[in-house]
């Protein structure tokens, strides 16, 4: 197998790597032949690629060229000591890179022009805060008609994601260790992706799990709908809105879970935590069907190791009823705070 083929990325995940970047570059030529290379805003829509720009300019005067439109995205840098301790040889970088080749087009319909401005509002300003644009409202009437929008059909999307494919089990433990053990800020997420990668790569120590599930450093938002799922009907979120819910997950500083081998979710626990002094646990659970044979156990050990709780000094949590549950991983019961709060003092 070449090298290459290691490293190719499915065509739907490439065109959803170029519709969720903040920003792509396009590549092309102007009127007089002259290299193009923009930095751009860009929206996906029904298989195109969308961009506005002013009129007359680089970025209009390319309409009816080739062009290439790329996105990137870096997941961790691998320094060469993890794989040698003398040769500089081995440093290298993880990333996932999208490209789309095709010809340019203006737009001139106004309905469509108008859903391309929307849609890039949305992506821009999701909070809303604007009366929604529409080729017929007379507040954007002119503005529609006076910017231009170009586009381009998403036939030849590829994309690769280098994620330590070309290397053996052995050089990805030690990868995956070394992205736990530094623990900067995408190291978790780094984690899950390299795994998912290389589905035959051996668990590694801190990742084991009872047998049939799978852990996850670094959960997000495409595990949202399913951690509300889960959390919403239990005891301490009984009152708490789902949308509060949702909103506290994704703003966590650790959100660690875990999926079956189907491939849903069984397992999810957040802190919130500073890194170096104190961390509180919160929305700990585990899918009925999988209580009591060791999935809470594991989620807890990968939770307190995460890198911006592992530091921490002081761990808080509040427990009704889960004290042993607990108390196996050193937490006690704050003796100065009769009730419900324990403490792990370290
Ligand atoms: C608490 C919870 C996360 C534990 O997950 P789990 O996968 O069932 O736990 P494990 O199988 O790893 O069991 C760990 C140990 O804790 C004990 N334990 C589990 N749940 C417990 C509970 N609610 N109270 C007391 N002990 C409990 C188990 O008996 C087991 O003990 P053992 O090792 O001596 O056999 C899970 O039961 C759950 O989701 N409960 C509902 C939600 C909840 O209460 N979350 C905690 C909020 S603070």
């Amino acid at each position: 197998m070449r090298k290459q083929e290691f490293f190719g990325m499915a065509r739907e995940e490439a065109v959803a790597l170029l519709a969720a970047a903040p920003v792509v570059r396009l590549a092309s030529v102007g009127e007089r032949g002259q290299p193009v290379l923009r930095s751009l805003h860009a929206v996906v829509l029904d298989h195109w690629l969308y961009f506005h720009a002013a009129p007359v300019g680089e970025k209009s005067e390319a309409v009816g060229n080739e062009a290439v439109i790329a996105a990137d995205e870096t997941i961790a840098t691998i320094p060469s000591h993890v794989f040698d301790p003398e040769r500089a040889c081995p440093a290298t970088t993880y990333y996932l890179s999208a490209q789309a080749h095709g010809t340019l087009h203006a737009v001139d319909e106004p309905g469509l022009k108008a859903r391309v401005l929307q849609a890039l509002m949305e992506k821009h300003q999701p909070e809303g805060g604007y009366a929604p644009i529409t080729a017929d409202d007379p507040r954007y009437r002119g503005a529609v008609k006076g910017i231009a929008v170009v586009g381009m059909p998403l036939t030849q999307v590829d994309g690769k994601a280098k994620l330590g494919q070309n290397r053996g089990a052995d050089d990805l433990g030690k990868v995956l260790r070394f992205l736990w053990a530094r623990g900067e800020p995408g190291d978790p997420r780094a984690v899950d992706l390299v795994r998912a990668a290389n589905p035959s790569v051996p668990t590694p120590e801190f990742l084991q799990a009872p047998a049939g599930a799978r852990l996850r450093c670094a959960m997000g938002p495409r595990d949202l709908a399913e951690a509300v799922e889960l959390l919403a009907g239990q005891y301490w979120n009984v009152d708490v809105p789902r949308d509060r819910i949702a909103r506290a997950q994704v703003s966590s500083s650790a959100w660690v879970g875990a999926r079956d081998e189907a491939g849903a979710l069984i397992a999810s626990g957040r802190g919130i935590a500073d890194g170096a002094r104190c961390a509180f646990l919160l929305d700990i659970v585990v899918a009925e069907a999988w209580r009591g044979r060791g999935l809470g156990k594991a989620l807890l050990k990968l939770l307190l190791d995460h890198p911006q709780v592992r530091g921490c000094r002081r761990v808080l949590l509040r427990t009704r009823d889960a004290q042993s549950f607990y108390k196996a991983y050193g937490f006690r019961e704050r003796v100065e705070l009769p009730g419900t709060e324990m403490v792990l003092n370290r």
